[in-house]
């Protein structure tokens, strides 16, 4: 596909800067405050049988796998439903027992990821009911669906996913109000929520404002062999997905751990020459993520936090704009998108087609 580049340098740049305006395609249409809840016309999913769900189990690859595993917090939290996500590969090759009171969504940007597309095909052939969070309008998985939801993130052409990622995610925050507003959400919670949509595009639009800075850091970064990111909850698939994009385009070794997890074995790398990104939300875990951050500074680790408020352990710290606790991990992951682009910008990659990948994966 060729699309005009407007202006940047490169599609990932592009794609990077499009995501207030892909936030707000992703909502529109779809937010009713006279109950605070959210429409979702392509569900195919009556209120009767979203009050029967009893676990949701969604399954992607990649960013697509990240994205699912944010939308799974999301469930759980705001409808209250049990809910995990895993990666479309190993669920389809684990003969997995398949539950007719679960609820299966296959997430996909282009739709026509073979894992994905194979999962979908075994689930329904043994009767269950699959939804699909998907980018392109059409495409196998959306069809082979039993509905879904489109993210309306509008073409990528990276091969890396960014705001693809980012629309996926508040996809599944809609359904998580949607769901939970069915089930027991309450009228407040669901306004609070949807209030907290409708914030981001102005705060992402703040967070990209913020590039030349977030460059500055790059430069820094860019001299690591490896680095680590870590976070905690909802944190733990943003520091996921910081590190895949990281690895995708500047092919600087990363690797993701939930904070907790530094003391059971990573905190044996940590030394001067081994940064670590941690995800800081000002919420309920801030004190267990600061404790980690003195774990790390006790071992001479150079930190950079992406955090709500400066973080006096870290050497530097990006501030992104505070939004509802189970909102944060969206903003969280976009500075970090840049943090990978600039790094692989100065180390000379070439960053719209990262060396062995493609933009999807057909075949086995
Ligand atoms: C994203 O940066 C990657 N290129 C890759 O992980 C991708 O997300 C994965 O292959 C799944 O693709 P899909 O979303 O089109 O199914």
């Amino acid at each position: 596909a060729s699309y005009d580049m407007g202006g940047h340098d490169t599609y990932m740049h592009k794609e990077i800067s499009e995501q207030a305006d892909a936030v707000d395609r992703v909502l529109r249409g779809r937010i009713d405050d006279r109950f605070s809840t959210v429409h979702l016309g392509g569900l195919n999913l009556d209120p009767r049988e979203a009050r029967g769900i009893r676990r949701v189990k969604i399954l992607g690859c990649g960013t697509s796998y990240h994205a699912g595993m944010i939308g799974a917090g999301l469930i759980e939290s705001l409808a209250r439903i049990p809910a995990d996500a895993e990666p479309a590969s190993e669920f389809r090759y684990r003969n997995p027992v398949v539950d007719p009171d679960t609820l299966y969504i296959a997430v996909s940007q282009s739709g026509e990821t073979y894992d994905v597309l194979a999962a979908v095909q075994e689930l329904k052939r043994k009767g269950a009911r699959v939804l699909g969070v998907v980018n392109v309008v059409g495409s196998a998985i959306a069809r082979a669906a039993d509905g879904g939801v489109y993210v309306h993130a509008g073409p990528e052409v990276c091969v890396v996913s960014t705001k693809c990622f980012t629309n996926t995610v508040v996809a599944f925050a809609l359904l998580a109000v949607h769901l939970g507003r069915i089930r027991d959400l309450s009228v407040t919670d669901g306004k609070r929520i949807i209030d907290g949509l409708r914030k981001l595009p102005s705060q992402i639009q703040e967070i990209l404002d913020g590039e030349e800075d977030i460059k500055k850091l790059a430069a820094e970064y860019a001299e690591a062999k490896s680095m680590m990111f870590i976070g905690r909850v909802r944190g733990y698939p943003v520091a996921l997905e910081a590190s895949l994009k990281l690895k995708e385009i500047s092919y600087i070794h990363a690797e993701a751990y939930p904070a907790s997890e530094l003391k059971h074995g990573p905190l044996a790398l940590i030394e001067p020459s081994l940064p670590t990104v941690a995800i800081v939300p000002d919420d309920d875990l801030l004190e267990k993520n600061r404790a980690a951050l003195e774990e790390i500074k006790a071992r001479s680790g150079r930190i950079l936090a992406v955090a709500h408020t400066k973080q006096e352990k870290a050497d530097h710290t990006i501030l992104v704009p505070k939004n509802e606790d189970e909102l944060d991990p969206i903003l969280m992951g976009i500075p970090l998108q840049l943090l990978a682009y600039h790094t692989a910008l100065a180390m000379g990659r070439d960053i719209d087609k990262p060396r062995n990948l493609a933009k999807s994966v057909t075949v086995e």
